[in-house]
Protein backbone atom coordinates (compact mmCIF):
# COMPACT_ATOMS: atom_id res chain seq x y z
CA UNK A 1 0.00 0.00 0.00
CA UNK A 2 1.79 3.17 -0.57
CA UNK A 3 2.13 5.87 2.22
CA UNK A 4 -0.47 9.16 1.62
CA UNK A 5 1.83 11.82 2.38
CA UNK A 6 0.33 15.48 2.81
CA UNK A 7 2.93 18.29 1.88
CA UNK A 8 2.43 21.83 3.73
CA UNK A 9 4.92 24.70 2.29
CA UNK A 10 3.32 27.14 4.90
CA UNK A 11 5.38 30.95 4.99
CA UNK A 12 8.72 32.37 4.24
CA UNK A 13 11.12 30.06 3.70
CA UNK A 14 9.00 27.02 4.42
CA UNK A 15 8.19 26.23 0.87
CA UNK A 16 11.72 26.41 0.03
CA UNK A 17 13.04 23.70 2.82
CA UNK A 18 9.82 21.67 1.85
CA UNK A 19 10.81 21.23 -1.84
CA UNK A 20 14.56 19.86 -1.01
CA UNK A 21 12.71 17.87 1.46
CA UNK A 22 10.42 16.33 -1.52
CA UNK A 23 13.70 16.08 -3.60
CA UNK A 24 15.25 13.74 -1.19
CA UNK A 25 12.13 12.06 -0.62
CA UNK A 26 11.68 11.31 -4.30
CA UNK A 27 15.57 10.08 -4.61
CA UNK A 28 15.20 7.44 -1.34
CA UNK A 29 11.35 6.17 -2.23
CA UNK A 30 12.83 5.06 -6.11
CA UNK A 31 15.88 3.69 -4.59
CA UNK A 32 13.92 1.64 -1.49
CA UNK A 33 11.28 1.27 -3.64
CA UNK A 34 8.96 2.57 -1.98
CA UNK A 35 5.82 3.71 -3.38
CA UNK A 36 3.73 6.98 -2.06
CA UNK A 37 1.04 9.33 -2.71
CA UNK A 38 1.60 13.21 -2.32
CA UNK A 39 -0.58 15.60 -2.34
CA UNK A 40 0.45 19.54 -1.35
CA UNK A 41 -1.53 22.06 0.25
CA UNK A 42 -1.35 25.40 2.00
CA UNK A 43 -1.03 26.07 5.68
CA UNK A 44 -1.01 29.25 7.76
CA UNK A 45 -0.46 32.78 6.05
CA UNK A 46 -0.50 31.24 2.70
CA UNK A 47 -4.11 29.64 3.18
CA UNK A 48 -4.84 32.72 4.92
CA UNK A 49 -4.14 34.74 2.11
CA UNK A 50 -5.85 32.72 -0.72
CA UNK A 51 -9.12 31.72 2.17
CA UNK A 52 -9.00 33.72 5.29
CA UNK A 53 -8.86 30.91 7.44
CA UNK A 54 -5.48 29.61 9.05
CA UNK A 55 -6.37 26.00 8.13
CA UNK A 56 -8.70 25.37 5.67
CA UNK A 57 -11.56 22.36 6.20
CA UNK A 58 -10.63 20.73 3.01
CA UNK A 59 -6.79 20.78 3.88
CA UNK A 60 -8.20 18.79 7.32
CA UNK A 61 -9.80 16.73 5.88
CA UNK A 62 -7.32 15.64 3.96
CA UNK A 63 -4.80 15.62 6.44
CA UNK A 64 -7.07 13.07 8.76
CA UNK A 65 -7.04 10.95 5.37
CA UNK A 66 -2.89 10.88 5.47
CA UNK A 67 -0.20 9.01 6.95
CA UNK A 68 2.20 11.58 7.66
CA UNK A 69 2.15 15.09 6.82
CA UNK A 70 5.72 16.80 5.77
CA UNK A 71 5.67 20.11 6.59
CA UNK A 72 7.98 23.61 6.06
CA UNK A 73 7.21 26.29 8.37
CA UNK A 74 4.69 28.78 9.35
CA UNK A 75 4.49 32.25 10.32
CA UNK A 76 5.59 35.78 9.22
CA UNK A 77 4.82 39.25 10.12
CA UNK A 78 1.87 39.84 7.77
CA UNK A 79 -0.06 37.18 10.02
CA UNK A 80 1.57 37.34 13.60
CA UNK A 81 -0.81 40.12 14.93
CA UNK A 82 -4.19 38.35 12.95
CA UNK A 83 -6.52 37.50 15.98
CA UNK A 84 -9.24 34.70 15.42
CA UNK A 85 -12.10 34.37 17.72
CA UNK A 86 -11.34 30.77 20.02
CA UNK A 87 -8.51 29.48 21.73
CA UNK A 88 -4.87 29.24 20.88
CA UNK A 89 -5.29 26.69 18.49
CA UNK A 90 -7.18 28.61 16.11
CA UNK A 91 -4.27 31.10 16.10
CA UNK A 92 -2.35 29.45 13.75
CA UNK A 93 -2.72 26.54 11.63
CA UNK A 94 0.02 24.72 12.79
CA UNK A 95 -1.34 24.40 16.13
CA UNK A 96 -4.66 23.20 14.71
CA UNK A 97 -3.04 20.26 12.76
CA UNK A 98 -1.31 19.41 16.18
CA UNK A 99 -4.49 19.52 17.93
CA UNK A 100 -6.92 17.85 15.66
CA UNK A 101 -4.25 14.96 14.96
CA UNK A 102 -3.67 14.99 18.85
CA UNK A 103 0.22 14.43 18.08
CA UNK A 104 0.76 14.79 22.00
CA UNK A 105 4.24 13.50 21.38
CA UNK A 106 6.46 15.09 19.78
CA UNK A 107 9.92 13.89 19.25
CA UNK A 108 12.64 16.23 18.12
CA UNK A 109 16.44 15.38 18.19
CA UNK A 110 19.57 16.80 17.82
CA UNK A 111 23.07 15.71 17.47
CA UNK A 112 26.68 17.09 17.64
CA UNK A 113 27.92 16.42 13.75
CA UNK A 114 32.15 15.88 13.91
CA UNK A 115 32.41 18.12 10.89
CA UNK A 116 30.25 21.23 13.08
CA UNK A 117 31.96 20.63 16.18
CA UNK A 118 34.33 24.08 15.99
CA UNK A 119 31.00 25.39 14.77
CA UNK A 120 29.10 25.00 17.89
CA UNK A 121 29.18 27.24 20.84
CA UNK A 122 30.93 24.53 23.02
CA UNK A 123 34.47 23.02 23.30
CA UNK A 124 34.41 20.25 20.99
CA UNK A 125 35.44 17.63 23.64
CA UNK A 126 32.69 18.46 25.74
CA UNK A 127 29.98 18.06 23.10
CA UNK A 128 31.59 15.27 20.83
CA UNK A 129 29.33 12.83 20.65
CA UNK A 130 26.04 14.06 21.94
CA UNK A 131 22.83 12.60 20.38
CA UNK A 132 19.96 13.79 22.41
CA UNK A 133 16.15 13.53 22.25
CA UNK A 134 13.95 15.97 23.53
CA UNK A 135 10.39 15.00 23.99
CA UNK A 136 8.35 17.63 24.28
CA UNK A 137 4.24 17.17 24.84
CA UNK A 138 2.43 18.79 22.48
CA UNK A 139 -0.93 19.09 23.00
CA UNK A 140 -1.81 19.87 26.73
CA UNK A 141 -0.34 22.19 29.36
CA UNK A 142 -0.19 25.81 29.76
CA UNK A 143 0.55 26.48 25.96
CA UNK A 144 -3.16 24.79 25.39
CA UNK A 145 -4.88 25.70 28.09
CA UNK A 146 -8.51 27.85 27.51
CA UNK A 147 -7.86 28.78 30.95
CA UNK A 148 -5.98 32.15 29.89
CA UNK A 149 -6.86 36.22 30.06
CA UNK A 150 -6.11 39.19 31.23
CA UNK A 151 -8.36 40.57 33.46
CA UNK A 152 -8.74 44.00 35.54
CA UNK A 153 -9.30 44.05 39.02
CA UNK A 154 -11.49 46.34 41.21
CA UNK A 155 -8.43 48.29 41.37
CA UNK A 156 -8.20 49.26 38.40
CA UNK A 157 -4.66 46.66 38.01
CA UNK A 158 -4.41 44.00 35.42
CA UNK A 159 -3.90 40.47 35.79
CA UNK A 160 -2.49 38.26 33.55
CA UNK A 161 -2.73 34.37 33.74
CA UNK A 162 -2.38 30.98 31.82
CA UNK A 163 -3.65 28.04 33.73
CA UNK A 164 -0.60 25.11 33.60
CA UNK A 165 -2.29 21.52 34.03
CA UNK A 166 -2.22 18.19 32.76
CA UNK A 167 -4.17 15.33 33.59
CA UNK A 168 -2.85 11.92 34.66
CA UNK A 169 -3.96 10.05 31.40
CA UNK A 170 -2.10 12.76 29.37
CA UNK A 171 1.25 12.46 31.16
CA UNK A 172 0.68 8.61 31.10
CA UNK A 173 0.15 8.33 27.58
CA UNK A 174 3.07 10.61 26.76
CA UNK A 175 5.34 9.37 28.74
CA UNK A 176 4.80 5.66 27.39
CA UNK A 177 5.87 6.83 24.05
CA UNK A 178 9.19 8.41 25.54
CA UNK A 179 10.07 5.05 27.43
CA UNK A 180 9.48 2.85 23.97
CA UNK A 181 11.53 5.62 22.13
CA UNK A 182 14.30 5.17 24.93
CA UNK A 183 14.48 1.41 24.52
CA UNK A 184 15.34 1.65 20.99
CA UNK A 185 18.64 3.76 22.16
CA UNK A 186 20.54 4.18 25.34
CA UNK A 187 17.95 3.24 27.68
CA UNK A 188 17.92 6.22 29.29
CA UNK A 189 15.27 8.74 30.56
CA UNK A 190 15.65 11.96 32.39
CA UNK A 191 12.20 13.43 33.42
CA UNK A 192 12.23 17.50 34.04
CA UNK A 193 9.77 19.04 36.16
CA UNK A 194 9.70 21.87 38.84
CA UNK A 195 8.11 19.62 41.39
CA UNK A 196 9.71 21.10 44.21
CA UNK A 197 7.46 24.24 43.38
CA UNK A 198 4.28 23.26 41.25
CA UNK A 199 1.84 21.02 42.06
CA UNK A 200 1.16 19.87 38.71
CA UNK A 201 4.84 18.89 38.52
CA UNK A 202 4.21 16.36 41.65
CA UNK A 203 1.56 14.76 39.81
CA UNK A 204 3.92 14.58 36.17
CA UNK A 205 6.61 12.67 38.29
CA UNK A 206 4.29 10.95 40.43
CA UNK A 207 2.87 9.63 37.20
CA UNK A 208 6.01 9.16 34.97
CA UNK A 209 7.55 7.11 37.73
CA UNK A 210 4.28 5.06 37.77
CA UNK A 211 4.59 4.42 33.87
CA UNK A 212 7.94 3.43 34.30
CA UNK A 213 7.40 0.55 36.25
CA UNK A 214 6.16 -1.24 32.76
CA UNK A 215 9.99 -0.54 31.82
CA UNK A 216 11.99 -1.65 33.91
CA UNK A 217 14.85 -2.12 31.59
CA UNK A 218 15.02 2.00 31.25
CA UNK A 219 16.67 3.72 33.58
CA UNK A 220 14.98 7.11 35.11
CA UNK A 221 16.39 9.85 36.54
CA UNK A 222 13.95 13.12 37.85
CA UNK A 223 15.88 16.17 37.15
CA UNK A 224 14.53 20.41 37.68
CA UNK A 225 14.20 21.88 34.73
CA UNK A 226 16.38 24.58 35.48
CA UNK A 227 19.24 21.75 36.35
CA UNK A 228 18.79 20.50 33.55
CA UNK A 229 19.07 23.51 31.37
CA UNK A 230 22.36 23.51 33.25
CA UNK A 231 23.70 19.84 32.60
CA UNK A 232 22.40 20.12 28.85
CA UNK A 233 25.55 22.68 28.61
CA UNK A 234 28.05 21.18 31.04
CA UNK A 235 27.75 17.56 29.46
CA UNK A 236 25.21 17.45 26.47
CA UNK A 237 26.78 13.84 25.81
CA UNK A 238 25.23 11.96 29.05
CA UNK A 239 21.64 12.80 27.90
CA UNK A 240 19.52 10.27 25.79
CA UNK A 241 15.80 11.10 26.11
CA UNK A 242 14.81 14.05 28.15
CA UNK A 243 10.83 14.02 28.23
CA UNK A 244 9.40 17.56 29.28
CA UNK A 245 6.20 19.24 29.27
CA UNK A 246 4.78 21.35 26.46
CA UNK A 247 7.08 24.70 28.01
CA UNK A 248 10.41 23.00 29.39
CA UNK A 249 10.16 20.95 25.89
CA UNK A 250 9.54 24.25 24.05
CA UNK A 251 12.40 25.49 25.81
CA UNK A 252 14.72 22.95 26.09
CA UNK A 253 14.32 21.72 22.39
CA UNK A 254 15.71 24.94 21.01
CA UNK A 255 18.63 24.73 23.37
CA UNK A 256 19.54 21.16 22.39
CA UNK A 257 19.97 23.05 18.98
CA UNK A 258 23.18 24.51 20.20
CA UNK A 259 24.81 21.41 20.08
CA UNK A 260 24.03 20.82 16.46
CA UNK A 261 25.50 24.26 15.15
CA UNK A 262 22.22 25.66 14.24
CA UNK A 263 18.78 26.03 14.56
CA UNK A 264 18.25 24.90 10.18
CA UNK A 265 19.77 21.31 11.83
CA UNK A 266 17.07 20.50 13.90
CA UNK A 267 13.90 17.73 12.74
CA UNK A 268 11.12 16.72 14.76
CA UNK A 269 8.21 13.92 14.28
CA UNK A 270 4.67 14.40 16.29
CA UNK A 271 3.09 11.83 16.81
CA UNK A 272 -0.05 10.18 17.67
CA UNK A 273 1.25 7.49 20.14
CA UNK A 274 3.49 4.41 19.18
CA UNK A 275 3.20 0.56 18.88
CA UNK A 276 5.56 -1.81 20.63
CA UNK A 277 8.27 -1.45 17.93
CA UNK A 278 8.11 2.52 17.47
CA UNK A 279 5.82 2.55 14.66
CA UNK A 280 3.01 5.85 14.86
CA UNK A 281 -0.61 4.78 15.55
CA UNK A 282 -2.00 7.19 13.00
CA UNK A 283 -1.35 10.10 11.29
CA UNK A 284 1.80 11.91 12.16
CA UNK A 285 3.21 14.91 11.54
CA UNK A 286 6.89 15.85 10.24
CA UNK A 287 8.88 19.20 10.42
CA UNK A 288 11.63 21.39 11.15
CA UNK A 289 12.48 22.39 14.18
CA UNK A 290 12.83 26.30 13.25
CA UNK A 291 10.34 28.69 11.68
CA UNK A 292 9.60 30.24 8.77
CA UNK A 293 12.78 32.82 8.87
CA UNK A 294 11.51 35.71 6.70
CA UNK A 295 15.29 37.46 7.05
CA UNK A 296 15.89 34.97 4.57
CA UNK A 297 12.86 34.19 2.69
CA UNK A 298 13.52 33.97 -1.26
CA UNK A 299 17.39 34.36 -1.33
CA UNK A 300 17.43 30.24 -1.57
CA UNK A 301 19.77 29.94 1.68
CA UNK A 302 18.06 28.04 3.76
CA UNK A 303 19.61 25.24 5.60
CA UNK A 304 17.55 22.35 4.29
CA UNK A 305 19.00 20.00 6.77
CA UNK A 306 16.43 20.26 9.57
CA UNK A 307 13.68 19.06 7.06
CA UNK A 308 15.66 16.35 5.35
CA UNK A 309 15.91 14.65 8.19
CA UNK A 310 12.17 15.33 9.29
CA UNK A 311 11.65 13.21 6.29
CA UNK A 312 14.28 10.90 7.54
CA UNK A 313 12.50 10.86 10.99
CA UNK A 314 9.15 10.02 8.31
CA UNK A 315 10.60 6.76 7.23
CA UNK A 316 11.85 5.63 10.57
CA UNK A 317 8.13 6.48 12.72
CA UNK A 318 5.22 5.92 9.61
CA UNK A 319 7.17 3.26 8.04
CA UNK A 320 9.38 1.55 10.80
CA UNK A 321 12.60 1.82 8.28
CA UNK A 322 15.10 3.16 10.34
CA UNK A 323 18.00 1.67 8.07
CA UNK A 324 16.80 4.25 5.70
CA UNK A 325 16.96 6.89 8.20
CA UNK A 326 19.84 6.19 9.71
CA UNK A 327 21.11 6.27 5.87
CA UNK A 328 19.84 9.21 5.18
CA UNK A 329 21.43 11.09 8.42
CA UNK A 330 25.12 9.35 7.26
CA UNK A 331 24.55 10.75 4.01
CA UNK A 332 23.65 14.09 5.50
CA UNK A 333 27.06 13.69 7.77
CA UNK A 334 29.14 12.64 4.57
CA UNK A 335 27.86 16.14 3.08
CA UNK A 336 29.29 18.16 5.62
CA UNK A 337 32.46 16.65 5.95
CA UNK A 338 32.37 17.34 1.96
CA UNK A 339 32.39 20.87 3.04
CA UNK A 340 28.92 21.64 2.28
CA UNK A 341 27.69 24.00 4.26
CA UNK A 342 24.64 26.70 4.03
CA UNK A 343 25.27 30.11 5.23
CA UNK A 344 24.38 29.29 8.79
CA UNK A 345 26.63 27.32 9.54
CA UNK A 346 29.71 28.63 7.91
CA UNK A 347 29.36 28.16 4.69
CA UNK A 348 27.82 29.39 0.67
CA UNK A 349 25.99 26.50 -0.44
CA UNK A 350 22.82 27.50 -1.71
CA UNK A 351 19.38 25.09 -0.06
CA UNK A 352 19.95 23.28 -3.67
CA UNK A 353 23.18 22.71 -3.80
CA UNK A 354 22.88 21.11 -0.28
CA UNK A 355 20.12 18.91 -0.80
CA UNK A 356 21.91 17.58 -4.00
CA UNK A 357 24.98 16.75 -2.16
CA UNK A 358 23.02 15.18 0.45
CA UNK A 359 20.91 12.90 -2.18
CA UNK A 360 24.23 12.37 -4.28
CA UNK A 361 26.09 10.93 -1.21
CA UNK A 362 22.82 8.65 -0.35
CA UNK A 363 23.12 7.03 -3.56
CA UNK A 364 26.69 6.45 -3.79
CA UNK A 365 27.26 3.02 -2.47
P1 LIG B 1 13.03 31.31 12.97
O1 LIG B 1 13.34 29.91 13.34
O2 LIG B 1 12.19 31.52 11.77
O3 LIG B 1 14.42 32.10 12.75
C1 LIG B 1 15.38 32.32 13.77
C2 LIG B 1 16.75 32.59 13.12
O4 LIG B 1 17.27 31.37 12.59
C3 LIG B 1 16.68 33.57 11.95
O5 LIG B 1 17.84 34.36 11.93
C4 LIG B 1 16.66 32.66 10.73
O6 LIG B 1 17.20 33.23 9.58
C5 LIG B 1 17.47 31.47 11.20
N1 LIG B 1 17.01 30.22 10.58
C6 LIG B 1 15.90 29.51 10.90
N2 LIG B 1 15.78 28.44 10.11
C7 LIG B 1 16.83 28.47 9.27
C8 LIG B 1 17.26 27.61 8.21
N3 LIG B 1 16.57 26.50 7.85
N4 LIG B 1 18.40 27.95 7.54
C9 LIG B 1 19.10 29.03 7.89
N5 LIG B 1 18.76 29.87 8.88
C10 LIG B 1 17.63 29.59 9.57
O7 LIG B 1 12.35 31.99 14.25
P2 LIG B 1 11.75 33.48 14.43
O8 LIG B 1 12.56 34.46 13.65
O9 LIG B 1 11.61 33.64 15.88
O10 LIG B 1 10.28 33.41 13.84
C11 LIG B 1 9.94 33.74 12.50
C12 LIG B 1 8.50 33.28 12.23
O11 LIG B 1 8.42 31.86 12.30
C13 LIG B 1 7.49 33.81 13.26
O12 LIG B 1 6.33 34.15 12.57
C14 LIG B 1 7.26 32.63 14.19
O13 LIG B 1 5.99 32.66 14.77
C15 LIG B 1 7.38 31.47 13.22
N6 LIG B 1 7.77 30.18 13.83
C16 LIG B 1 7.23 29.07 13.27
C17 LIG B 1 7.59 27.81 13.70
C18 LIG B 1 7.06 26.63 12.98
O14 LIG B 1 6.57 26.72 11.87
N7 LIG B 1 7.13 25.44 13.56
C19 LIG B 1 8.53 27.63 14.82
C20 LIG B 1 9.11 28.88 15.29
C21 LIG B 1 8.71 30.10 14.81
MG1 LIG C 1 10.21 26.88 20.14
Amino acid sequence: MALKILALGGDGIGPEVLNAGLKLLAAVASSAAIKYELCEDLLHGAAWDKHGTFLHPDTLAKARESDALLVGATGGPAWDRIEVAGGPAEQDGLMKLRHELQTFACVRSSQAWEPLLDYTPFNPDVVRGANVIVMRELCGGAMFSDTRGIETGSDGKRRGFDLNEYAESEIARFARVGFTIARQRKKRVVSVDKSNVFVADKLWREVVTEVSTDFPDIELTHMFADNCAFQLCRQPASFDVILADNLFGDILSDQVGSIAGSLGMLPSASLPGIDANGVSNGTAIYEPVHGSAPDIAGHGVANPIGMILSVAMMFEYSLGRTDISKKISAAVEAALKEGFATRDIGGKATTSAMTDAIIRHYQSP
